[in-house]
């Protein structure tokens, strides 16, 4: 069985335990009832930013008992540092979203800028509607205004590592969340 440290390091980094796999199930578990709840009797297009959201996603998406599609864009802000670079990239593949209902899925929103550069491009396909689903949210850390209707769990201004997140494309298959020791 994996073990849970109460800390670890990475790159002479040190990270502290924050949120436990069984504090992330139970976020997870709500979640997904809120979304089947509102989704009910519609056909959700999930759409995964890539990478840091497929962890957090496969466990979501096995919750909801919905008719649903899985579409996937690549995005990326933090290249291999801890702290956004303030642009971001998208590779958007043709995406059949017209006229549906679509729930983006977000490990964690931080500046807010990825979310909102995103949201922007989509609606160039006239989506019915948007709404996002990220697992976190560090509102501290705003640069730019967005409504997300799902948030598992609001952190202070702090850099984790775990369940899908990186520091420098490490610490993604952590099954907890561990944060940047202060
Ligand atoms: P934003 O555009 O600043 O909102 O950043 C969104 C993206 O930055 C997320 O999808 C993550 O990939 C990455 N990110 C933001 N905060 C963290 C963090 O604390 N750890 C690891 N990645 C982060």
């Amino acid at each position: 069985m994996f073990t849970q440290p109460p800390m670890l390091w990475y790159n002479q980094k040190k990270f502290e335990l924050f949120i436990p796999k069984s504090q992330i199930n139970l976020i997870v578990e709500e979640l997904a009832c809120r979304i089947n709840k509102d989704y009910q009797g519609k056909k959700p297009v999930f759409l995964l930013v890539l990478k840091g959201s497929i962890f957090f996603a496969s466990d979501l998406l096995r919750k909801v008992s919905l008719d649903c599609v899985v579409e996937t864009v690549s995005a990326n802000s933090y290249g291999a540092y801890m702290k956004s670079s303030g642009e971001v990239n998208l590779i958007l593949t043709k995406l059949d979203i017209t006229g549906k209902e679509v729930i983006i899925v977000e490990d964690i929103i931080d500046t807010g800028l990825t979310i909102s550069k995103l949201i922007e491009n989509l609606k160039l396909f006239n989506p019915e509607s948007v709404e996002v689903v990220a697992l976190l949210s560090k509102p501290g850390m705003r640069k730019v205004k967005v409504n997300v209707k799902y948030i598992g769990k609001e952190i202070p201004s702090r850099f984790v590592i775990g369940y899908g997140l990186d520091y420098s494309e490490h610490g993604r298959n952590l099954p907890s969340i561990y944060a940047l020791s202060e």
